[in-house]
């Protein structure tokens, strides 16, 4: 769709356990919100001591650390995203930590050293794994 967004594939294989059109929302909302907000996005997957851990970067402002958790409330956008014409109405992220929850998850937002936001999933070890 001509966006700026790039994957960087693990060297190991790691196993993402999860219902595949949650898993896909869930992302897909976390890609678009940095896109809007930071320009692009570069997704990393990892795995943390087993568990598959997806981090989202981006170039943008980043969120204020007194924000970083009020953004999860629904219909809560930060003042500089409300005159934007983005048809968002702020429910993005409030859906994206009730997907991460019920799978078991966490998730949590840092700026990153450099600039712009850093989204961390880490979701837990695949049964049987
Ligand atoms: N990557 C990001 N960089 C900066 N701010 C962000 C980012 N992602 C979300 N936000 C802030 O968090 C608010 C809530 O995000 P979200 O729930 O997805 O709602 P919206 O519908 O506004 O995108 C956004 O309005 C924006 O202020
Ligand atoms: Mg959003």
């Amino acid at each position: 769709v001509g966006q700026d967004v790039t994957f960087a594939a693990p060297a190991a294989q790691v196993t993402v356990e999860g219902d595949p059109v949650a898993l896909r929302r869930m992302v897909g909302n976390v890609i678009d919100n940095a896109l809007k907000y930071g320009e692009r996005a570069r997704l990393a997957l990892r795995s943390d001591a087993g568990n598959p851990r997806i981090e989202i970067d981006d170039d943008g402002a980043g969120i204020p650390e007194t924000l970083q958790l009020r953004v999860f409330e629904p219909f809560f956008r930060a003042e500089a995203s409300r005159n934007r014409n983005t048809g968002d109405i702020g429910l993005g992220l409030a859906a994206v930590r009730a997907m991460v929850l019920d799978h078991g998850g966490e998730i949590r937002l840092r700026n990153r050293k450099e600039r712009g936001l850093r989204v961390e999933i880490t979701l837990p070890l695949p049964q049987g794994a």
